[in-house]
């Protein structure tokens, strides 16, 4: 992200604002290509016979339409658009009319907004709360939230009361953390948590800064999140897998991982290792829940969970009382707490999460078996391009019990870690991005260029036109 600004200067991003408006208003003008699609699945489901039922949520008809819808786009391009999913190419007819528009202007502005697109959005999730609708909606009257102070018997002095008894009853409803003897730390996202974790677990009086690390391939921020302010306190110091400095380090332990969507322990086993679990993908949609996770500190995030990414909400659970106070006074001394509207919110959504996922709701489909069902079709489309192609792989991974979904299931991850498997392609990105896909290169994650990740959240359409396009691309 941060080389992304670097090479974008003020012109850029004031062309990628005015893109984005122009798009705005095509959208209150015009019959949005979603609609478009939906209109063409809505067809395809009557002429099936299927009627609709608002009350009871169904994806299994959505990705067969969708599929359709995308054989139809790919046959009236020839498959030669740039998977454009967010109006993207309509700003760019609107672009090229620009005055004094430059073709490396525009070069830059498009990659921009492509960059986004490809950033992991959770967008998928869309569908799931459309279909709850009003269910939860939350009004705030003006003269609420004007405190900074939320409750201040709390060492978390900001944490609503609310959403605190939301994250325990859904980690009840799931298993898939304890809960008891912890306390519970509010962050602006699971973000703000880490650093605040890294604060917290850093020796203040140390001759230098402590060591950080996590097994290659880990999640890409990690790096530039921990090396920002150059800090006295910590310092990134790369793969666990190869780190042999003595003396006191912290090591990120990621499960599921991001990008490759392993269950994974600590590798680095010293006594002076300190553990941050970053759990935000132990979520049954995900991964079997095999056990309620109980370790010293865990970090969890709305963004994975239920998908308000944009919501910027996160929490930690916390073992020992004075880290928690540390890293309370970390979110004080950064934001002076965390946004009371956020976790109001957010304990709407966790209040309707969990009512659906109780035994014998009546609040429609439970948000993880809907969900779970989506990643499991995404996750079939995506293995039957792979295979169609034969250029790729994907890992593969064992079946487990889930003891939330009662039910053995592989692994379906958040992300998909795609390997290009001829010996000539060593940059898989490129190649892609040959392909007029765009994805992220394994050089991130701290790894070889002939993987890239690839989001499998994004919205139907984006989504499939991907798996359409990649099985598409056979030895020439
Ligand atoms: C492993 C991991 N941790 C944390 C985050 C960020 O979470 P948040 O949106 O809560 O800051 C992400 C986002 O991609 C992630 O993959």
């Amino acid at each position: 992200m941060e080389k992304i600004f670097r090479v974008f200067s003020l012109k850029h991003l004031l062309l990628v604002s005015i893109a984005l408006n122009v798009s705005l208003i095509l959208r209150v003008m015009n019959l949005s290509e979603k609609e478009i699609l939906n209109s063409w699945s809505q067809e395809e489901e009557l002429a099936k016979g299927h009627v609709s039922n608002n009350r009871h949520l169904s994806s299994s008809s959505s990705s067969s339409s969708s599929s359709f819808a995308n054989t139809r786009i790919e046959a009236e391009d020839g498959g030669e658009k740039v998977i454009n999913l967010d109006h993207v190419i309509a700003v760019a007819i609107i672009m090229l009319s620009l005055p004094g528009l430059t073709k490396t202007d525009f070069i830059d502005v498009m990659l921009l907004m492509f960059f986004f697109q490809c950033s992991g959005d959770p967008t998928m999730y869309e569908k799931y709360w459309q279909q709850v609708g009003d269910k939860t909606t939350i009004v705030i009257p003006g003269w609420q939230s004007l405190s900074y102070f939320s409750d201040v018997s709390n060492i978390c002095w900001f944490l609503e009361p609310d959403f605190a008894k939301e994250v325990v009853r859904l980690h009840r409803v799931v298993g898939n953390a304890i809960t008891e003897n912890r306390h519970l730390v509010v962050g602006t996202g699971s973000t703000q948590l880490f650093q605040a974790a890294l604060y917290a677990l850093s020796p203040q009086d140390a001759l230098e800064p402590i060591s950080v690390v996590s097994a290659a391939p880990f999640y890409s921020s990690y790096p530039s999140i921990t090396d920002c302010l150059k800090s006295g306190l910590y310092k990134w110091a790369g793969d666990a897998h190869s780190f042999k400095k003595d003396g006191p380090y912290i090591e990120l332990v990621t499960s599921p991982n991001n990008p490759d969507g392993f269950v994974r322990q600590s590798v680095v086993n010293r006594s002076e290792g300190i553990l941050v679990h970053d759990l935000a993908y132990y979520w049954p949609q995900y991964t079997s829940i095999s056990f309620p996770a109980d370790h010293d500190l865990m970090l969890f995030t709305v963004s994975k969970s239920t998908g308000h990414a944009g919501m910027r909400i996160g929490w930690a659970l916390v073992k020992d009382t004075e880290v928690a106070k540390k890293m309370t006074k970390y979110i004080e001394l950064n934001t002076i707490g965390v946004s009371k509207d956020s976790q109001l919110r957010a304990a709407k959504v966790l209040k309707v999460l969990s009512n659906s996922c109780e035994p014998n709701s009546s609040e429609g489909e439970c948000f993880f078996e809907f969900n779970h069902r989506q990643m499991a079709t995404r996750w079939k489309q995506l293995r039957m391009a792979v295979q169609k192609s034969g250029l790729f792989s994907v890992p593969e991974f064992p079946p487990q019990f889930c003891t939330f979904l009662g039910r053995d299931f592989k692994p379906q991850p958040a992300f998909a870690w795609l390997k290009c498997e001829q010996e000539e392609i060593d940059d898989c990105e490129s190649f892609l991005r040959g392909k007029k896909i765009l994805t992220r290169s394994g050089r991130h994650f701290g790894f070889s260029s002939k993987y890239v990740r690839i989001s499998m959240l994004d919205r139907d359409q984006n989504y499939n036109l991907f798996v359409e396009r990649l099985s598409n691309i056979i030895i020439s």
